[in-house]
This record gives C-alpha cells, sequence and structure tokens, in this order.
C-alpha cells in the first residue's frame, strides 16, 4: 500500500481498491506535549483502534456521518478521504488542560454548558488557539461549514456524554476534526479514543491519555478498561437529541420593503430619530430529530427556496448551534 501521510501516532494508505478511500492504522506510539514525550507501548493502537471503531461506528448510527467506512484486521479501518480541515475542535465539559494553563483554575468544576474552542493544526506553530472568525478570514473553513463542525461537535458531545454515563463515566474533554468530501459534504474525521479525549471513572481516575502525561499509571490498563466499560453500554437507550434551526428571511437589498417603512415612521413619531432604515423579514424556528449535518443545511435551504421565502425578492439564512 502507498503511504500518504504518516503523523504522530498513525499511518494513512491508499486504498488500493478505490481512489476515494484510505486505510488508517494505529501505531503503538504515545505522544505528549506536542510529540516531546513520547514512547512505543505495545497494544496501544489496537486499544485506541478498537476504541474508535466502537465510538465511529456508534455515532454514526445516531446521524453524525463520519469517515469509517469499515473496519478491517488488525489496527486499521478503511475511511472515506477528505479534505481535512487544518483544524483541532475542541469541546470541554469541565475546566482543565490546556484551558486552565491559559485562564488558571476557576472557581467552578462544571461549565454549565459545554465551551467548544478552536485551535489551528499546524505543529510548527505549536497548535495555537484561533477564533472563528480568523478561521474564516484564512479560508480554511466558510462560516457555515463552522456552523456545521460546531453543531456536530455539541452533537458528538451529548452522545458520548450519555453513553459513558451509562457506565458511570464522566466525559471531561475532547478533540475532534473534520473533513470535507469532494461534494461538500461534511464529515467526522480522524479518531476518538483515550488518546483524544479525558475520561474520569467515579474516583476521579483518568482512563485516558492522562495516565501517560502525567505518569499517572499504566495506559494499557487505562485503555482497556476504557473500553471495556464501553463494551457494556447499551447505545439504544441513548434518547435522540432535538436539534433547533432558523431559517431567516429578509427582503433583498434594493427590494421595497412596506412594513419596514411604517415601522420605520413609527419609530420615528415615538421619538427614536436615530432610526434610517428599518427592514421587516421573517424567522422560522425548526426543531429536528437528527444532527444538524450538510445535507440537512442544504435540505433547509432548498425549503426555504420552495415553501417559506420568494427567492426573487427575498434572501435566506440558515442559522444553528
Ligand atoms: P487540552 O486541554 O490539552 O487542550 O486538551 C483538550 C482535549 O483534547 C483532551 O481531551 C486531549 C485532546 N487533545 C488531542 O487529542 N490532541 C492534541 O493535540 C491536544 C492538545 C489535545
Ligand atoms: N497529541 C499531542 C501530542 O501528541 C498533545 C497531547 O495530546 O498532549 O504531542
Amino acid at each position: 500500500m502507498d503511504l500518504i501521510h504518516e503523523g504522530k501516532v498513525k499511518r494513512l494508505y491508499q486504498d488500493p481498491d478505490s481512489d476515494e478511500h484510505v486505510i488508517i492504522e494505529f501505531t503503538d506510539l504515545v505522544t505528549a506535549g506536542d510529540g516531546e514525550k513520547k514512547e512505543e507501548i505495545k497494544g496501544k493502537g489496537q486499544l485506541a483502534c478498537d476504541t474508535n471503531s466502537l465510538l465511529l461506528k456508534y455515532l454514526q448510527d445516531k446521524g453524525i456521518p463520519t469517515h469509517l467506512t469499515k473496519e478491517l484486521d488488525g489496527p486499521r479501518f478503511r475511511a472515506r478521504k477528505l479534505d481535512v480541515f487544518k483544524l483541532e475542535i475542541v469541546c470541554r465539559n469541565r475546566p482543565t488542560g490546556s484551558f486552565c494553563k491559559r485562564y488558571g483554575e476557576p472557581q467552578f468544576d462544571a461549565f454549565s454548558h459545554p465551551l467548544v474552542e478552536f485551535f489551528l493544526k499546524d505543529d510548527s506553530l505549536g497548535d495555537p488557539f484561533i477564533s472563528k472568525e480568523a478561521v474564516t478570514r484564512l479560508g480554511i473553513a466558510k462560516p457555515e461549514e463552522m456552523g456545521i463542525i460546531k453543531s456536530l461537535t455539541l452533537s458528538v458531545n451529548y452522545y458520548l456524554t450519555e453513553l459513558l454515563a451509562q457506565v458511570d463515566l464522566v466525559l471531561i474533554d475532547f478533540k475532534l476534526e473534520f473533513g470535507r468530501t469532494e461534494k461538500g459534504q461534511i464529515l467526522l474525521a480522524d479518531e476518538i479514543s483515550g488518546d483524544t479525549m479525558r475520561v474520569w471513572g467515579q474516583e476521579g481516575d483518568s482512563l485516558d491519555k492522562d495516565v501517560f502525561r502525567q505518569d499517572k499509571g499504566n495506559i494499557i490498563e487505562a485503555y482497556s478498561k476504557l473500553l471495556r466499560f464501553l463494551k457494556e453500554t447499551n447505545p439504544d437507550q441513548v434518547n435522540t437529541r432535538p436539534e433547533q434551526l432558523s431559517v431567516f428571511v429578509l427582503p433583498k437589498e434594493g427590494i421595497k420593503n412596506p412594513p419596514g417603512e411604517v415601522t420605520k415612521k413609527a419609530m420615528k413619531r415615538l421619538g427614536f430619530g436615530q432610526v434610517n432604515d428599518v427592514r421587516v423579514g421573517k424567522i422560522f424556528q425548526i426543531e429536528i430529530d437528527c444532527p444538524v449535518t450538510s445535507e440537512i443545511v442544504k435540505e433547509l435551504d432548498m425549503m426555504g427556496l420552495k415553501l417559506l421565502s420568494n427567492p426573487i425578492a427575498e434572501k435566506r439564512e440558515v442559522r444553528f448551534g
């Protein structure tokens, strides 16, 4: 097989049977601190691979599109070939790790709702924190793609949290990567395993790479325990999470908007002299019973075109997240 890319702990090969697929292979390497700490630990690759396959299949069943297409023998799986965004998306339920290094230890144990952060995936720059605006200005992802990525990340957080809770494990945080197919479909990429998330047991014991980062014990024991617990879960008992989207419909520039003019006059009459222009549109608040994928956004835009707006006189925007 032709090697396409060698990462810190995984290798990417061209699938000999399909141009559109790759074979991803886990090695036994464990790294931390941008590769500063590095060790080969026998059996780690297979454990990470098995954990990843179990979780990606579970998420796929819940409607989150992922790159995994087939499990293979050994520490390998077949995946859709993607143009992976140069981003690491971190979702945190509790403040720890680099969050506390940056901002100090907060007074509370858990965030009131999950925090999503973006990092530029560039080892030579040390994977720096990056704002959503900088991501779009640099052309790494479009605003709509960022919306889908954030929404899918929150869905992943919900589904992983609920699954782990069944076996009394707590999801502290995790890192995701996403990519797009030639047709623009956004898929969850890379891996989810003890290497890429923090999971605590009831006593605050780590079942993840913190065991290695902080020399807290045996990583094989921790990863085996995590996988054993995951195999005891019942994915069917995790309820579907409803998602909210809105379709905003506004009159196009240059198109007369009588309701806006009436409102403007009324505002002036009531003493709000600063008003220059008012445009009145409508908002459709929509709840769906599946994650917000690129397909869903496209379908909803079609709905907007056919049903919710007049495409000649009005512009539409789908908002979510
Ligand atoms: P952090 O607290 O170091 O930013 O890590 C947050 C989560 O992201 C944690 O579960 C570990 C994971 N992570 C990776 O998978 N790869 C990385 O390169 C980094 C920095 C974190
Ligand atoms: N994944 C990064 C590394 O391999 C950092 C980390 O997870 O601590 O160096």
